[in-house]
Protein backbone atom coordinates (compact mmCIF):
# COMPACT_ATOMS: atom_id res chain seq x y z
CA UNK A 1 0.00 0.00 0.00
CA UNK A 2 3.08 2.42 -0.42
CA UNK A 3 1.36 4.13 -3.61
CA UNK A 4 -1.37 4.81 -1.88
CA UNK A 5 0.38 6.94 0.97
CA UNK A 6 2.28 8.49 -1.84
CA UNK A 7 -1.46 9.38 -3.27
CA UNK A 8 -2.29 10.35 -0.56
CA UNK A 9 1.20 12.47 0.35
CA UNK A 10 0.66 13.82 -3.89
CA UNK A 11 -3.00 15.16 -3.20
CA UNK A 12 -2.45 17.31 0.02
CA UNK A 13 0.75 18.80 -1.55
CA UNK A 14 -0.98 19.63 -4.65
CA UNK A 15 -4.18 21.04 -3.07
CA UNK A 16 -2.16 23.13 -0.47
CA UNK A 17 0.16 24.42 -3.88
CA UNK A 18 -3.39 25.62 -5.80
CA UNK A 19 -4.67 28.77 -5.40
CA UNK A 20 -7.78 28.61 -7.10
CA UNK A 21 -10.62 27.68 -6.17
CA UNK A 22 -11.51 26.61 -9.98
CA UNK A 23 -7.93 24.29 -10.02
CA UNK A 24 -8.83 23.11 -6.78
CA UNK A 25 -12.18 21.56 -8.20
CA UNK A 26 -10.70 20.09 -11.10
CA UNK A 27 -7.75 18.53 -8.73
CA UNK A 28 -10.42 16.98 -6.41
CA UNK A 29 -11.58 15.03 -9.73
CA UNK A 30 -8.24 13.67 -9.99
CA UNK A 31 -8.53 11.75 -6.67
CA UNK A 32 -12.12 11.66 -5.87
CA UNK A 33 -13.81 12.02 -8.78
CA UNK A 34 -16.08 9.16 -10.76
CA UNK A 35 -12.45 7.85 -12.05
CA UNK A 36 -10.34 9.34 -9.83
CA UNK A 37 -7.56 7.53 -8.44
CA UNK A 38 -9.14 6.90 -5.01
CA UNK A 39 -12.77 5.83 -6.48
CA UNK A 40 -10.63 3.31 -9.15
CA UNK A 41 -8.98 1.67 -5.70
CA UNK A 42 -12.44 1.41 -4.39
CA UNK A 43 -13.67 -0.17 -7.61
CA UNK A 44 -10.64 -2.74 -7.53
CA UNK A 45 -11.72 -4.14 -4.16
CA UNK A 46 -14.74 -6.37 -5.11
CA UNK A 47 -11.97 -8.19 -7.16
CA UNK A 48 -9.91 -8.72 -4.08
CA UNK A 49 -10.42 -12.32 -1.69
CA UNK A 50 -12.51 -10.62 1.59
CA UNK A 51 -9.66 -11.18 3.93
CA UNK A 52 -7.39 -8.41 1.93
CA UNK A 53 -10.23 -6.40 1.31
CA UNK A 54 -11.03 -5.44 3.93
CA UNK A 55 -7.91 -4.36 5.21
CA UNK A 56 -7.62 -2.51 2.24
CA UNK A 57 -10.54 -0.92 2.11
CA UNK A 58 -9.77 0.34 5.13
CA UNK A 59 -6.66 1.54 3.99
CA UNK A 60 -7.99 3.12 1.18
CA UNK A 61 -11.09 4.77 3.24
CA UNK A 62 -8.59 6.38 5.67
CA UNK A 63 -6.80 8.04 2.92
CA UNK A 64 -9.29 9.07 1.24
CA UNK A 65 -11.05 10.93 3.99
CA UNK A 66 -7.43 12.59 4.28
CA UNK A 67 -7.86 13.28 0.83
CA UNK A 68 -11.39 14.96 2.25
CA UNK A 69 -10.23 16.68 4.90
CA UNK A 70 -7.32 18.65 3.44
CA UNK A 71 -10.07 19.75 0.08
CA UNK A 72 -11.92 21.16 2.83
CA UNK A 73 -9.58 22.73 4.51
CA UNK A 74 -7.60 24.02 1.18
CA UNK A 75 -11.79 24.66 0.20
CA UNK A 76 -11.96 27.09 3.14
CA UNK A 77 -8.55 28.93 2.84
CA UNK A 78 -9.06 29.81 -0.44
CA UNK A 79 -12.39 31.29 0.14
CA UNK A 80 -11.25 32.84 2.88
CA UNK A 81 -8.19 34.40 1.06
CA UNK A 82 -10.73 35.36 -2.18
CA UNK A 83 -12.63 37.25 0.76
CA UNK A 84 -9.57 39.02 2.31
CA UNK A 85 -8.68 40.22 -1.61
CA UNK A 86 -12.60 41.67 -2.31
CA UNK A 87 -12.22 43.61 1.07
CA UNK A 88 -8.79 45.11 0.52
CA UNK A 89 -9.81 45.68 -3.30
CA UNK A 90 -13.12 47.40 -1.98
CA UNK A 91 -11.50 49.04 0.91
CA UNK A 92 -13.21 51.75 2.65
CA UNK A 93 -10.66 54.55 4.36
CA UNK A 94 -13.92 55.80 6.84
CA UNK A 95 -11.26 58.48 7.60
CA UNK A 96 -11.66 60.26 4.29
CA UNK A 97 -13.48 63.25 4.22
CA UNK A 98 -16.79 62.49 3.06
CA UNK A 99 -17.80 63.65 -0.84
CA UNK A 100 -21.26 64.95 -0.81
CA UNK A 101 -22.76 66.71 -3.36
CA UNK A 102 -21.89 70.06 -2.37
CA UNK A 103 -24.46 72.69 -0.33
CA UNK A 104 -26.37 75.09 -2.51
CA UNK A 105 -27.49 78.71 -0.89
CA UNK A 106 -29.78 81.36 -1.74
CA UNK A 107 -28.54 83.92 -3.89
CA UNK A 108 -27.40 87.28 -2.05
CA UNK A 109 -30.55 88.98 -3.46
CA UNK A 110 -33.03 86.28 -2.84
CA UNK A 111 -31.52 87.25 1.17
CA UNK A 112 -31.52 90.50 0.92
CA UNK A 113 -35.31 90.04 0.09
CA UNK A 114 -36.00 88.00 2.39
CA UNK A 115 -34.25 90.37 4.90
CA UNK A 116 -36.11 93.29 3.80
CA UNK A 117 -39.66 91.43 3.94
CA UNK A 118 -38.84 90.28 7.09
CA UNK A 119 -38.48 93.46 8.58
CA UNK A 120 -41.62 94.99 6.76
CA UNK A 121 -43.77 92.23 8.64
CA UNK A 122 -42.79 93.17 11.75
CA UNK A 123 -43.50 96.72 11.25
CA UNK A 124 -47.44 95.49 10.03
CA UNK A 125 -46.66 95.31 6.35
CA UNK A 126 -48.27 92.22 4.30
CA UNK A 127 -46.65 91.43 0.75
CA UNK A 128 -48.43 92.20 -2.68
CA UNK A 129 -47.09 90.79 -6.03
CA UNK A 130 -47.62 91.92 -9.43
CA UNK A 131 -46.92 91.15 -13.17
CA UNK A 132 -43.75 92.05 -14.59
CA UNK A 133 -45.18 92.38 -18.24
CA UNK A 134 -46.63 95.64 -17.32
CA UNK A 135 -49.38 97.84 -19.46
CA UNK A 136 -48.45 101.14 -20.51
CA UNK A 137 -51.23 101.90 -18.65
CA UNK A 138 -50.57 101.09 -15.23
CA UNK A 139 -46.66 101.34 -15.36
CA UNK A 140 -47.52 104.90 -16.17
CA UNK A 141 -50.57 106.70 -17.14
CA UNK A 142 -52.09 105.62 -13.78
CA UNK A 143 -48.81 106.68 -12.09
CA UNK A 144 -49.48 109.97 -13.10
CA UNK A 145 -47.17 109.67 -15.96
CA UNK A 146 -48.75 110.63 -19.13
CA UNK A 147 -47.54 109.74 -22.78
CA UNK A 148 -46.08 112.83 -23.66
CA UNK A 149 -44.67 114.02 -20.07
CA UNK A 150 -41.31 113.70 -19.64
CA UNK A 151 -40.94 112.20 -16.91
CA UNK A 152 -40.74 108.77 -18.78
CA UNK A 153 -37.26 109.74 -19.85
CA UNK A 154 -36.29 108.81 -16.40
CA UNK A 155 -36.95 105.20 -17.02
CA UNK A 156 -34.99 103.33 -19.59
CA UNK A 157 -38.09 101.81 -20.86
CA UNK A 158 -38.38 97.83 -22.77
CA UNK A 159 -41.10 98.65 -24.85
CA UNK A 160 -42.89 95.30 -25.63
CA UNK A 161 -45.52 94.83 -28.27
CA UNK A 162 -47.80 98.15 -28.44
CA UNK A 163 -49.11 99.30 -25.01
CA UNK A 164 -47.01 96.94 -23.02
CA UNK A 165 -43.71 97.10 -21.27
CA UNK A 166 -41.67 95.37 -19.33
CA UNK A 167 -42.22 97.22 -15.76
CA UNK A 168 -39.68 99.50 -15.03
CA UNK A 169 -40.51 99.77 -11.22
CA UNK A 170 -43.09 98.66 -8.77
CA UNK A 171 -45.18 101.07 -8.56
CA UNK A 172 -47.91 100.22 -10.61
CA UNK A 173 -48.48 97.24 -7.62
CA UNK A 174 -49.90 100.22 -5.66
CA UNK A 175 -52.48 100.74 -8.55
CA UNK A 176 -53.32 97.40 -8.88
CA UNK A 177 -53.56 96.42 -5.23
CA UNK A 178 -55.54 99.86 -4.53
CA UNK A 179 -58.36 98.97 -7.32
CA UNK A 180 -58.70 95.38 -5.44
CA UNK A 181 -58.29 95.90 -1.69
CA UNK A 182 -60.30 98.20 0.67
CA UNK A 183 -58.68 100.40 2.52
CA UNK A 184 -56.37 100.33 5.12
CA UNK A 185 -54.09 99.09 2.91
CA UNK A 186 -50.18 98.18 4.27
CA UNK A 187 -48.30 96.45 1.65
CA UNK A 188 -44.41 95.70 0.20
CA UNK A 189 -44.45 94.83 -3.19
CA UNK A 190 -41.25 93.06 -3.64
CA UNK A 191 -39.97 91.77 -7.34
CA UNK A 192 -37.47 92.47 -11.19
CA UNK A 193 -37.98 95.57 -13.07
CA UNK A 194 -36.59 96.08 -16.12
CA UNK A 195 -34.89 99.32 -17.33
CA UNK A 196 -32.66 99.46 -20.27
CA UNK A 197 -29.00 100.20 -18.83
CA UNK A 198 -25.82 98.76 -17.77
CA UNK A 199 -22.73 99.63 -15.70
CA UNK A 200 -21.05 99.32 -12.29
CA UNK A 201 -24.30 101.00 -10.93
CA UNK A 202 -27.00 99.16 -13.43
CA UNK A 203 -28.11 96.00 -14.52
CA UNK A 204 -31.36 95.59 -16.95
CA UNK A 205 -33.15 93.50 -14.20
CA UNK A 206 -32.76 94.10 -10.64
CA UNK A 207 -35.07 94.20 -7.96
CA UNK A 208 -37.38 97.00 -5.91
CA UNK A 209 -39.51 96.43 -3.22
CA UNK A 210 -42.71 99.39 -3.35
CA UNK A 211 -44.07 100.28 0.03
CA UNK A 212 -47.68 101.71 0.32
CA UNK A 213 -49.37 102.48 3.12
CA UNK A 214 -52.75 104.31 3.15
CA UNK A 215 -55.24 104.74 5.74
CA UNK A 216 -57.76 107.16 7.05
CA UNK A 217 -55.43 109.28 9.81
CA UNK A 218 -52.37 109.74 11.13
CA UNK A 219 -50.05 109.24 7.96
CA UNK A 220 -47.57 112.13 7.58
CA UNK A 221 -44.14 112.57 6.22
CA UNK A 222 -42.84 112.37 9.59
CA UNK A 223 -44.09 109.16 9.48
CA UNK A 224 -42.83 108.35 6.20
CA UNK A 225 -39.32 109.37 7.54
CA UNK A 226 -39.47 107.65 10.97
CA UNK A 227 -40.59 104.34 9.36
CA UNK A 228 -38.03 104.50 6.37
CA UNK A 229 -35.33 105.59 9.19
CA UNK A 230 -35.98 102.83 11.67
CA UNK A 231 -36.31 100.16 8.54
CA UNK A 232 -32.68 101.54 7.63
CA UNK A 233 -31.86 101.15 11.03
CA UNK A 234 -32.92 97.42 11.42
CA UNK A 235 -31.57 96.42 7.91
CA UNK A 236 -27.74 97.69 8.73
CA UNK A 237 -28.15 97.03 12.19
CA UNK A 238 -26.97 100.54 13.46
CA UNK A 239 -28.66 101.83 16.17
CA UNK A 240 -26.93 105.20 15.45
CA UNK A 241 -27.79 105.31 11.39
CA UNK A 242 -27.97 108.61 9.88
CA UNK A 243 -30.10 109.43 7.95
CA UNK A 244 -31.83 112.59 5.79
CA UNK A 245 -34.38 113.29 3.26
CA UNK A 246 -33.21 115.55 0.41
CA UNK A 247 -36.25 116.78 -1.53
CA UNK A 248 -37.13 115.42 -5.14
CA UNK A 249 -39.53 114.53 -7.91
CA UNK A 250 -41.80 111.94 -8.29
CA UNK A 251 -45.22 112.13 -10.57
CA UNK A 252 -46.98 109.65 -8.10
CA UNK A 253 -46.32 110.97 -4.74
CA UNK A 254 -45.56 114.68 -3.50
CA UNK A 255 -44.26 115.85 -1.41
CA UNK A 256 -41.09 113.57 -2.56
CA UNK A 257 -38.08 113.22 -1.28
CA UNK A 258 -34.79 111.13 -2.04
CA UNK A 259 -33.69 109.27 1.42
CA UNK A 260 -29.94 109.30 2.59
CA UNK A 261 -27.86 107.18 4.95
CA UNK A 262 -24.89 108.04 6.97
CA UNK A 263 -22.47 105.75 4.60
CA UNK A 264 -21.91 102.69 6.60
CA UNK A 265 -18.59 102.23 5.30
CA UNK A 266 -16.69 105.29 6.32
CA UNK A 267 -19.18 106.53 8.80
CA UNK A 268 -19.69 109.62 7.26
CA UNK A 269 -15.98 111.05 6.80
CA UNK A 270 -16.43 110.29 3.30
CA UNK A 271 -14.86 107.37 0.84
CA UNK A 272 -14.79 105.78 -2.28
CA UNK A 273 -17.93 104.21 -1.88
CA UNK A 274 -19.76 107.36 -0.88
CA UNK A 275 -17.73 109.48 -3.17
CA UNK A 276 -16.72 111.17 -0.60
CA UNK A 277 -20.10 112.54 0.95
CA UNK A 278 -20.54 110.85 3.83
CA UNK A 279 -24.17 109.83 2.57
CA UNK A 280 -25.08 106.44 0.28
CA UNK A 281 -28.58 107.59 -1.28
CA UNK A 282 -31.23 104.32 -0.70
CA UNK A 283 -34.41 105.35 -2.27
CA UNK A 284 -37.30 107.70 -3.24
CA UNK A 285 -40.43 108.30 -1.84
CA UNK A 286 -42.98 110.49 -0.98
CA UNK A 287 -46.95 111.32 0.65
CA UNK A 288 -49.12 109.41 -2.45
CA UNK A 289 -50.42 112.26 -5.24
CA UNK A 290 -53.84 113.09 -5.14
CA UNK A 291 -53.82 112.55 -8.59
CA UNK A 292 -53.24 108.74 -7.69
CA UNK A 293 -55.60 108.03 -5.39
CA UNK A 294 -58.98 110.02 -6.86
CA UNK A 295 -59.03 108.16 -10.23
CA UNK A 296 -59.32 104.91 -7.91
CA UNK A 297 -62.29 106.16 -6.31
CA UNK A 298 -60.42 107.33 -3.19
CA UNK A 299 -61.60 110.24 -1.01
CA UNK A 300 -57.95 112.11 -0.76
CA UNK A 301 -59.75 114.48 1.75
CA UNK A 302 -60.27 111.18 3.71
CA UNK A 303 -57.48 109.58 3.07
CA UNK A 304 -53.58 109.96 2.64
CA UNK A 305 -51.10 107.60 1.99
CA UNK A 306 -47.48 107.24 1.61
CA UNK A 307 -45.30 105.40 -0.64
CA UNK A 308 -41.45 104.31 -0.85
CA UNK A 309 -39.25 102.01 -3.47
CA UNK A 310 -35.86 100.81 -3.01
CA UNK A 311 -33.25 99.01 -4.86
CA UNK A 312 -32.81 95.56 -3.40
CA UNK A 313 -29.35 94.95 -5.03
CA UNK A 314 -28.63 98.27 -4.12
CA UNK A 315 -28.81 97.41 -0.34
CA UNK A 316 -27.20 94.28 -0.38
CA UNK A 317 -24.13 96.19 -1.78
CA UNK A 318 -24.09 98.61 0.92
CA UNK A 319 -24.41 96.03 3.27
CA UNK A 320 -21.65 93.08 2.00
CA UNK A 321 -19.39 95.72 0.35
CA UNK A 322 -20.04 95.02 -3.39
CA UNK A 323 -18.84 97.63 -5.19
CA UNK A 324 -20.06 95.92 -8.92
CA UNK A 325 -23.26 95.51 -9.24
CA UNK A 326 -22.96 93.37 -12.31
CA UNK A 327 -21.04 90.48 -10.24
CA UNK A 328 -24.96 89.73 -8.65
CA UNK A 329 -25.85 87.61 -12.00
CA UNK A 330 -22.47 86.87 -13.69
CA UNK A 331 -23.08 83.45 -11.66
CA UNK A 332 -19.42 83.13 -10.29
CA UNK A 333 -19.60 80.53 -7.78
CA UNK A 334 -16.04 82.10 -6.03
CA UNK A 335 -18.65 85.35 -5.89
CA UNK A 336 -21.63 83.48 -4.57
CA UNK A 337 -20.50 81.54 -1.93
CA UNK A 338 -19.40 84.53 0.05
CA UNK A 339 -22.83 85.17 0.79
CA UNK A 340 -24.14 80.95 1.25
N1 LIG B 1 -40.82 104.10 -8.45
C1 LIG B 1 -39.75 105.00 -8.11
C2 LIG B 1 -38.51 104.61 -8.91
O1 LIG B 1 -38.43 103.52 -9.39
C3 LIG B 1 -39.44 104.94 -6.63
C4 LIG B 1 -40.56 105.45 -5.79
C5 LIG B 1 -41.53 104.61 -5.33
C6 LIG B 1 -40.62 106.79 -5.42
C7 LIG B 1 -42.56 105.07 -4.53
C8 LIG B 1 -41.62 107.28 -4.67
C9 LIG B 1 -42.59 106.42 -4.20
O2 LIG B 1 -37.59 105.39 -9.04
Amino acid sequence: MQDLWQLQEEALSRFASLDSAHALEEAKARYLGKSGAITERLKALGAMPPEARKQAGALINQAKSAIEGALEQRRTELARIQQERELAATALDVTLPGRTSGQGGLHPVTRTLERIESIFHGMGFTVAEGPEIESDAYNFSALNIPSDHPARAMHDTFYLAPGYVLRTHTSPVQVRYLETHALPVRIIAPGRVFRCDSDVTHTPMFHQVEGLWVAEEGLSLAVLKGLLSEFMRRFFERDELATRFRPSFFPFTEPSAEMDIGCVICGGAGCRVCSHTGWLEVLGCGMVQPKVLAPLGIDTERYTGLAFGLGVERLAMIRHGVDDLRTFYENDLRFLHRFA
